[in-house]
């Protein structure tokens, strides 16, 4: 075993934000850049010594290099023994099951979830806890002190690992396993969902195409789509994994999954369109001529879940994150389920998940997922619209007006100004903060505003706290305004301006969100003045 000597704090860089570390690959590139890090893995679980370690990636550019280097280190610090997905490849949400049902004590995942791919893209890197979860904020602040002070780190030489072939080695004290995630993947999902219902409804001339944006969901999109469920090949499209995800940005949005929009608003269209990002996390949904917003999707799912079988027992609540449509929270109402509203990442979302009080969770984001695992899953999503669509006699734009007609509908966009100034993002948020206390006099439409807040959380579960975690202006259950910076940027600032209004089922529920929108978007303007602090006339992306 090798021990590496690294001058101390030779990065001051290694901090990882909301989804883990998140850096240019030239940034990852540079000597002992990577190893710093992942030895303050080890440092900060020891469990891992002696223990099981789960190592998978995106597959995008550099994540084989990657992985041979974790496992080297995995052996140089004595992991008892490290499970690989086939060829690097390894989806978020399939990570953290594959870390519940093998009891590990932690999973690194290489990702930089939907950013760009390739020598100039990004690259990235996250830790899951043992229970599937992600890095809580102390462990993730753990790891950047420790990488502050690191002298050392500790690898063997890379043993030559084949990972593309199914198969046990030992190297001293540590079998590395190289194993097939799509099959764990497929089983969990037979487990949950009514698959010979959705082959029936598949078998019967109901058409659907799913968008793996050349990114880790193809694999396992095929493998349940069309070996499992017998949708045709032309079912999965970019389905293969690339390195730079075919040059895109899979970001499953109505931006950058065009193609797949195309097809749902085209003559023609499947019955079921559905979209996932580079690590397989997140999800779009879309029927024939209709966008399903993810609150909607979430809210939708949640009226229906019952149709699943792994759920026919009904909710024991479900939550949401702060800047997420209240749509949910309607179906919650009416239903008598708990929701909560906790502040945007995930992690947030496992003690309620632990602790049984949420069934289903779900981001703006395109985040979407149940209690089956700790992270968002993409693909589940989609399977879970599948199962919902099969089940219940009708089809999706139906459905979604006749659950707006029942629970009223949540107009909602999110505007992104991306690539700002960093200082001038943060006079911007600051300087509503600042004012938060002289709005209350505001009147939008008719509404007033209710309650203007930077919201702050305490989790119901272990009474922890987070704080500055948004600023929000309500009107009541009517409208809504939600400024927050974002945290996984790798490039300046991004600002995010979330915009809701509420109309109830007997209101106009067929209007395009971004008219409906519009003077809510006017009115934010005139409070907080993006445009003016940034320079920018419009934003950047709007999903
Ligand atoms: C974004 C999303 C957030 C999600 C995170 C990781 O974070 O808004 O919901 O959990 O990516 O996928 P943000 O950039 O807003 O901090
Ligand atoms: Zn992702």
């Amino acid at each position: 075993m090798a021990v590496e000597t690294r001058p101390s704090s030779p990065y001051d860089d290694q901090k990882a934000g909301t989804a883990g570390l998140r850096k240019r690959v030239a940034v990852f590139r540079q000597a002992g850049y990577l190893e710093n890090y992942l030895q303050a893995i080890f440092d900060a679980v020891p469990a891992l010594r002696g223990g099981t370690l789960l190592i998978g990636g995106d597959g995008r550019f550099h994540n084989d290099v990657a992985i041979r280097t974790a496992a080297a280190m995995a052996v140089a610090n004595g992991v008892a023994r490290v499970l690989i997905g086939r060829d690097g490849l390894m989806s978020t949400p399939s990570a953290s099951s594959l870390i519940r049902a093998h009891g590990a004590d932690g999973g690194i995942v290489f990702t930089a979830s939907h950013n760009p791919a390739g020598p100039d893209g990004d690259f990235g890197i996250k830790f899951n806890m043992a229970g599937g979860g992600q890095a809580t904020a102390a462990l993730t602040e753990d790891f950047y002190r420790r990488s502050l002070a690191m002298t050392e780190f500790r690898i063997e030489a890379e043993p030559g690992l084949d990972l593309s072939t199914i198969g046990t080695r030992t190297i001293g004290e540590t079998t590395i396993e190289v194993i097939d995630p799509l099959e764990a993947y497929a089983d969990q999902m037979a487990g949950l969902f009514d698959f010979p219902a959705m082959r029936d409804w598949l078998a019967a001339g109901h058409r659907v195409c799913f968008d793996a944006m050349h990114a880790v969901t193809g694999p396992y999109a095929r493998e349940i789509l069309c070996r499992h469920l017998g949708a045709p090949d032309a079912a999965v499209i970019n389905a293969d994994p690339l390195p730079d995800f075919g040059g895109g940005h899979p970001d499953p949005n109505l931006i950058h999954a065009r193609e797949l929009v195309e097809t749902a608003f085209g003559a023609d269209a499947p019955d079921l369109c559905g979209a996932s990002d580079g690590d397989g996390d997140r999800n779009m949904i879309l029927g024939p001529g209709l966008f399903v917003s993810p609150g909607d999707s979430l809210a939708m799912l949640a009226a229906n879940l019952d149709a699943i079988p792994a759920y026919a027992a009904g909710l024991a609540g479900a939550a949401r994150s702060m800047p997420t449509s209240r749509a949910i929270d309607a179906v919650a109402a009416q239903r008598g389920f708990e929701c909560h509203e906790t502040p945007t990442g995930w992690k947030f979302f496992c003690n309620l998940l632990d602790a049984g009080r949420a069934t289903i969770c779900g981001e703006e984001s395109f985040g979407t997922s149940s209690n089956h695992t700790r992270e968002k899953d993409g693909l589940w999503a989609f399977l879970a619209w599948l199962n919902v669509l099969a089940a219940r006699d009708t089809d999706l734009p139906t459905l979604a007006r006749a659950h707006w007609r029942e629970f009223g509908r949540h107009y909602y966009q999110r505007h992104d100004y991306e690539g700002v100034d960093a200082a001038a993002a943060d006079v911007a948020v600051s300087a509503l903060r600042e004012r938060l206390v002289e709005l209350p006099d505001t009147v939008h439409d008719g509404w007033h505003l209710t309650a203007a807040d930077d919201f702050a959380y305490t989790d119901p579960v272990d009474g922890s706290q987070a704080e500055s975690q948004g600023l929000r202006l309500c009107f009541g259950d009517r409208a809504r305004i939600v400024l927050r910076l974002s945290g996984t940027g790798t490039s300046g600032a991004t600002i995010r301006l979330y915009l809701e209004r509420y109309e109830a089922p007997d209101g106009d529920l067929d209007r395009d969100p971004a008219e409906a929108l519009a003077p809510l978007a006017e009115l934010a303007e005139q409070l907080i003045g993006i445009r003016r602090h940034t320079g920018r006339d419009a934003p950047s992306v709007i999903t």
